[in-house]
């Protein structure tokens, strides 16, 4: 299987069009993560555990909008344009750079989600489940709390990264990110 590295340096190839399909409510992911994300959520819901899409396939406009109006809330806090733009890219990707726009990413909450502070998800045991069985689905936690030098984001709990299997599983146990398991395997490209 083909792993796209997607990141600031790396867009994603031109004419790379994802097939869609529906994970559940109205939110798309590429066909092969689509499957194993509702594998996914069905295995959580048999252990308990409610598990929530909020974000999956993003279109490139709608990944600029998400971006400008971040830029604009920054400075809505006082922020310079330089400061907010800055911010904003620390946590939100430009259009072609974003998983997102590739269908290969989706954030997930848990009826345990504090909307005030998105952080204290790690400490739910919905991400608790999530840590533990999304690598054997394929899924990768994409920006880890200890990498964020190596994958220029923030840390996210909330985002998941299709990768397949048995590398979801592989890059989990190695604590690695992607990009350095791609270099170490050098098969950015197969
Ligand atoms: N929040 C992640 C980095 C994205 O926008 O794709
Ligand atoms: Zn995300």
């Amino acid at each position: 299987m083909k792993i796209l590295l997607i990141d600031k340096d790396n867009p994603i190839p031109a004419g790379y069009k994802p097939v869609l399909e529906e994970v559940e409510h109205g939110y798309y992911m590429e066909k092969n993560a689509a499957r194993c994300m509702k594998k996914l959520l069905e295995a959580a819901r048999k252990d308990g555990i409610t598990i929530e899409v909020f974000s999956a396939y993003r279109t490139y406009d709608y990944q600029q909008k998400l971006f400008d109006d971040d830029v604009q809330w920054n400075m809505s806090e006082g922020l310079s344009y330089e400061e907010a733009y800055k911010k904003t890219a620390s946590s939100i990707a430009l259009p072609g750079r974003s998983e997102h726009n590739a269908g290969l990413a989706a954030d997930l909450k848990g009826d345990d989600w504090d909307c005030d502070n998105w952080y204290n998800f790690e400490k739910t045991s919905t991400f608790k489940w999530l840590e533990k069985n999304a690598p054997r689905f394929g899924f990768i936690i994409r920006y880890p709390k200890d990498k964020t030098q190596i994958t220029n984001f923030i840390y996210e709990p909330w985002h998941f990264r299709y990768v397949g299997c048995p590398h979801a599983e592989i890059i989990t146990r190695k604590g690695i990110t992607l990009k350095e398991y791609l270099e170490l395997c050098n098969c950015k490209f197969k």
